[in-house]
């Protein structure tokens, strides 16, 4: 079995399903859901995966009913504001990806940037809340940054694009975990999954805790990751 993985992001959906199951206004589940990121963030640390990103909103999220939107950033507000202390004395690295919309609320950004400052410094797990992100903005923001750098069109290589994305130093995705059985990628940090493994466990967000994250870290242990190559355990001769 192999070691890892290093960097897990998580889709973490399904909150509106628990709650409809439960005949409650989907906010119920959103505000269920915490509980879920609060265990996967120990369990995670706790495993130790060095890098740990969450997708908690995303571009096309302002789509969402009005109240539903503001619902989310009033409880991302206080989740952050009442963990922020437990991320730093756990010495979690915590950072906020995306977040350029003017659409969140000042306190919210503020709010993110102490949570950020606050754990600055610390040198454990690192995670990222991809918040009012878009994979696609991303590599967006890269290119016309890397324009603006006046760098000749034949010296862009995969790595220094890399290096105009928002957080360059973060690792490539090893192991995503979508929840609630949903398949597929919506905008998430497209850049860097691009050779990552997928699992796609059917239990909703909510009801998601520490077993069901140390299940998916065991099926990536099984993956045979080829990269284009092939298959470990040949030994790679055709004859
Ligand atoms: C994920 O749960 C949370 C966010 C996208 C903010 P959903 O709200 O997407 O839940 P479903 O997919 O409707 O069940
Ligand atoms: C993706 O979930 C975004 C987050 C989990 C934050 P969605 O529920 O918004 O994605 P779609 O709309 O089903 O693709
Ligand atoms: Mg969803």
């Amino acid at each position: 079995m192999r070691a890892g993985p290093r960097h897990v992001a998580c889709v973490m959906d399904g909150n509106g399903r628990w709650a409809q199951r439960r005949s409650l206004p989907r906010t119920a589940g959103h505000r269920a859901a915490e509980a879920a990121v609060i265990d996967v963030i120990e369990a995670a640390r706790a495993a130790g995966v060095e890098w740990l990103s969450l997708y908690a909103f995303s571009t096309e999220n302002w789509n969402r009913p009005g109240a539903e939107v503001e619902f989310l950033m009033r409880l991302v507000r206080r989740v952050v504001r009442k963990h922020a202390p437990l991320l730093l004395a756990r010495g979690i690295r915590c950072r906020f990806l995306g977040v350029s919309d003017p659409r969140i609320p000042r306190a919210l950004a503020q709010d993110f940037e102490d949570a950020a400052l606050l754990t600055a410094e610390n040198r454990g797990m690192t995670l990222t809340v991809a918040f009012d992100h878009g994979g696609r903005r991303d590599i967006v923001e890269a290119a016309r940054s890397l324009i603006l750098s006046g760098t000749p069109a034949d010296e862009v290589t995969e790595r220094l694009f890399a290096d105009h994305l928002p957080f360059p130093d973060t690792p490539d995705v090893d192991l995503v975990v979508r929840t609630s059985g949903e398949q597929r990628i919506s905008n998430f940090m497209l850049w860097q999954v691009a050779y990552a493994e997928w699992v796609f466990p059917e239990v909703l967000w909510p009801d998601f805790r520490a077993p069901d994250f140390l299940a998916c870290l065991h099926t990536y242990r099984r993956r045979d990751r080829r990269f284009g190559g092939v298959a470990a355990r040949t030994n790679g001769d055709p004859s």
